[in-house]
């Protein structure tokens, strides 16, 4: 695959080359453009109707944040934090991720023939690139020691590929959400790392909302006879998604030190990014509460992910009750 322009030529390839804010109203707006959009179209967005797939691209377009996330001096980090931000074991698999799902939309973005579409797609491949930008420097900036890139290489089925990551997207950003909040009220991060990186979870929120819509589109224009076995392919995504995540990934860095990457490390990563006490159930209301309120300005006739919510869901209530009955449990051995 050759650079972005080849498929997208209305931004340029580095987010360096993106023109300044005017001014500082300028990076207000769009920052609050990028969270809120409703559509112009008139009753409900049916999906594979060309108001919903208008209204998808529009919403994609018109919510891109031009100058965040931007790259900041980055602040310097009194050794303690530095050496708890340098060892969380995600900054392989973080970087890796973005370049995967970089090429991958891409990739896709260069197949399809809808125009609207192929624009939302392509742009999304755009973003994720940007986030690898601002994380390599991150990684740059606080020397932290990195396994090798493995080489990018181009999917052979480029639809499978692109719903790996669709879907692997809409899981790891519903339990992100939560993370991320946590790590904010914990302070575990300065403050001007959080503000960084904010508008890259806002991104993802819009990534996947494009993504449930895109899904919804596509199954409503692809032709019948081919339902059954594109729907066996969505239940084969999950499939390698959940065996995906439970394993742990490791690799080697050029120093022959070996590094494990958490797939889970938006799950199970929560005692390592906050000192704030939090029950398994209390984190997936918060994952749930921040999930909503994410999506919360999109215009609501678009589709959400349902599924990392529906989980949530089910985590929450059975520890619930697990907390319930152990309660009544100790309460009777007394
Ligand atoms: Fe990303
Ligand atoms: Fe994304």
């Amino acid at each position: 695959m050759g650079s972005l322009s080849d498929i997208y030529s209305k931004l340029p390839d580095s987010m360096d080359d993106l023109p300044a804010p005017p001014n500082a109203q300028a990076v207000v707006e769009a920052d609050y453009r990028a969270r809120h959009w409703m559509s112009p179209e008139q009753g409900p967005l049916r999906p594979g109707s060309d108001a919903h797939k208008r209204a998808l691209a529009a919403m994609f377009r018109d919510t891109f944040n031009p100058y965040k996330p931007s790259v900041i001096d980055w602040p310097k980090l009194d050794p303690e934090t530095l050496h708890k931000i340098v060892s969380l074991p995600i900054w392989d698999i973080a970087v890796q991720t973005e370049g995967k799902a970089r090429l991958r939309m891409a990739a896709y973005a260069s197949l399809v023939k809808d125009p609207d579409i192929k624009d939302a797609i392509s742009r999304n491949a755009w973003e994720e690139n940007r986030h690898k930008e601002v994380l390599s420097k991150m990684v740059a900036a606080y020397n932290i020691p990195m396994a090798p890139e493995p080489p990018y290489i181009e999917p052979r089925d480029v639809e499978w590929a692109y719903m790996v990551t669709g879907f692997s997207e809409c899981v790891d950003s519903f339990f992100a959400f939560g993370m991320f909040e946590l790590a904010k009220r914990s302070g575990f991060f300065p403050p001007e790392l959080t503000d960084t990186f904010e508008p890259i979870m806002q991104e993802e929120c819009r990534h996947i909302l494009l993504f449930a819509n895109w899904l919804a589109w596509y199954r409503a224009v692809m032709p019948w006879w081919r339902r059954p076995y594109f729907e066996l392919k969505v239940w084969a995504v999950w499939a390698f998604l959940a065996y995906e995540r439970l394993s742990l990934v490791r690799t080697v860095d050029d120093k022959g030190q070996e590094h494990t990457q958490d797939n889970n490390f938006t799950v199970t990563g929560t005692k390592e990014v906050t000192n704030v006490q939090i029950t398994l159930p209390d984190f997936m209301e918060l994952c749930l509460t921040e999930d909503a309120r994410r999506f919360s300005g999109y215009d609501p006739r678009l589709l959400r992910p349902t599924t990392p919510p529906f989980i949530g869901r089910v985590i929450r209530d059975a520890g619930r009750c697990w907390e319930f009955a152990s309660g009544i449990f100790k309460a009777n051995k007394k």
